[in-house]
């Protein structure tokens, strides 16, 4: 991931999405390599699981799922459409339901 994308997504969260193009341009010159994101989720064969690697890296890294305490599947469910309603994450809304089953099904507390 590069500065100018970093910039981006900043700018996407807080709304200013005119910052966005103004910022690519200047800071394109300068490429700083990150490290690669060592986070995983847990595997499963659920389709959601998929989905998951590919939404949920778009903001932050797969950290902020597996850190947290043991939660019911009631509460993923709520994480994920916080997501989608506070954060403006641009997840259709069928990929919201696997995304929420996975987590609930594979990190949830009361569906063992
Ligand atoms: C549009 C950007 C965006 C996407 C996409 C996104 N998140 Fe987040 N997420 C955030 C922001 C912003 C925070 C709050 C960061 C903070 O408080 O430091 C956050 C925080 C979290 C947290 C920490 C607890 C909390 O509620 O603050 C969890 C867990 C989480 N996200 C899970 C997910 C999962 C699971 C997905 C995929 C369904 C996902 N995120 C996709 C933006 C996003």
């Amino acid at each position: 991931m590069n500065v100018s994308k970093i910039a981006c997504r900043a700018a996407l969260l807080s709304g200013l999405l005119g910052l966005c193009g103004a910022l690519a341009a200047p800071v394109h010159a300068l490429e700083i390599k990150l490290p690669q994101a060592t986070s995983q989720l847990k595997a499963s064969t659920l389709a959601g699981y998929q989905s998951a690697n590919s939404w949920c890296v778009m903001c932050h890294s797969l950290d902020y799922v597996n850190t947290q305490p043991p939660m019911s599947a009631a509460f993923w469910s709520a994480e994920v459409t916080k997501m989608v309603k506070v954060y403006g994450a641009p997840i259709p809304e069928d990929q919201v339901k696997l995304i929420s089953e996975y987590l609930g099904k594979t990190y949830g507390t009361d569906q063992k």
